[in-house]
């Protein structure tokens, strides 16, 4: 009978057939089955893996510093730590087309990826933590409608161009799947229970022009949001949750004296798939205690909003 113990010693057998003594890239997001592929396929071939991790910037509260020490110091795993966020935020300056946006930071993520991998000395393969609902969606999609809502954040067509072979150990997995196996290979579970993170990262909970101001407000607020969710409990009972900052300052009060500062948007949704989602109906007493925490925690707010829009006609993400 079929165990996600099996699976994992026949999943490392075929890695270490596919890949002999050649050497593997891959790319680390900080998502699950980025770090899931990495974690399987180190166990597979050890330090023929070195993941590249690229920065670019528009990650949250302690992201990088966390993902870096799990990979490096945890696993060991040989980790290049691309900080690129200059260069990422610098191409952004002006930018506030929401497909401009999306455009720049995948090229950007291209070429920086590249640069990074070529300085990997005999390289053979790219691991990538393709999941099956993605094998799926690229085939049904290309006779779909021609509608593009969102231009997706993805590395399609860099194997080619950098003469690499892919490596996708978790091609027929689901979701769900690649947590258990994530379980199986000793993963903490603060990490395997992580809500999904959009490659374009906080960009796009940044309607408007990205400046290094309004991401750090941003990464503040949206910490205090997530820290009541997990002290409320409500982590695993929501697919996704996050704070988008508005271009628009309002007027406010605080003690004796005027603000002016930015309106925030706190969105949360339960969803199977992300294809469709229902906000969460978060009771009134934890929102408002959650717009207090976050106007007296976070200089830079001073009016918080919920987003109850579902999906569709909302998207999930706000650009
Ligand atoms: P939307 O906003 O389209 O998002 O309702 C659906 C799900 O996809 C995530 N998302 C992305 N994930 N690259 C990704 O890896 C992207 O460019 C991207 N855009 C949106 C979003 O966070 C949600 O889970």
């Amino acid at each position: 009978d079929w165990t996600m113990a099996a699976y994992k010693d026949e999943a490392i057998r075929l890695i270490r057939e596919q890949v002999g003594d050649a050497k593997v890239i891959c790319g680390l997001s900080g998502g699950v089955d980025s770090s899931v592929a990495a974690v399987l396929i180190h166990e597979a071939i050890g330090d023929q893996l070195t993941c590249v991790f690229v920065d670019h910037g528009l990650l949250r509260q302690n992201e990088a510093e966390e993902v870096v020490s799990m990979f490096r110091d945890n696993y060991n795993i040989p980790l290049i730590h691309a900080d690129e966020s200059d260069l990422f935020l610098g191409e952004l300056e002006g930018v506030s087309d929401p497909e401009a946006k999306r455009k720049t930071i995948g090229r950007l993520f291209i070429d920086v990826f590249q640069k990074h991998a070529d300085r990997i000395e005999g390289a053979a393969f790219l691991a990538q933590g393709t999941l099956y609902p993605d094998v799926i969606e690229s085939v049904s999609f290309s006779g779909g409608p021609s509608v593009t809502i969102k231009s997706h954040h993805n590395v399609g067509g860099l194997p080619e161009k950098m003469g690499l072979k892919l490596v996708e150990p978790l091609r027929e997995l689901f979701k769900d799947e690649v947590r258990a196996l994530g379980q199986e290979l000793g993963l903490p579970q603060s990490f395997i229970g992580r809500h999904p993170f959009p490659g374009p990262g906080l960009a796009i909970r940044c309607p408007g022009e990205i400046t290094r101001d309004k991401l750090d407000i941003l990464r503040k607020a949206d910490w205090v949001f997530i820290d009541q969710i997990r002290k409320h409990n409500l982590y695993d009972e929501i697919w996704q949750a996050f704070v988008a900052i508005l271009p628009v300052r309002t007027v406010g009060v605080m003690g004796d004296g005027r603000t002016y500062d930015y309106a925030c948007a706190l969105r949360a949704v339960t969803s199977v798939d992300g294809m469709t989602a229902d906000y969460y109906p978060f009771s009134h007493d934890f929102l408002g205690e959650t717009a207090t925490r976050i106007i007296n925690e976070v200089r830079g707010i001073n009016r918080v909003t919920y987003d109850i829009t579902s999906k569709p006609p909302g998207t999930i993400e706000w650009e």
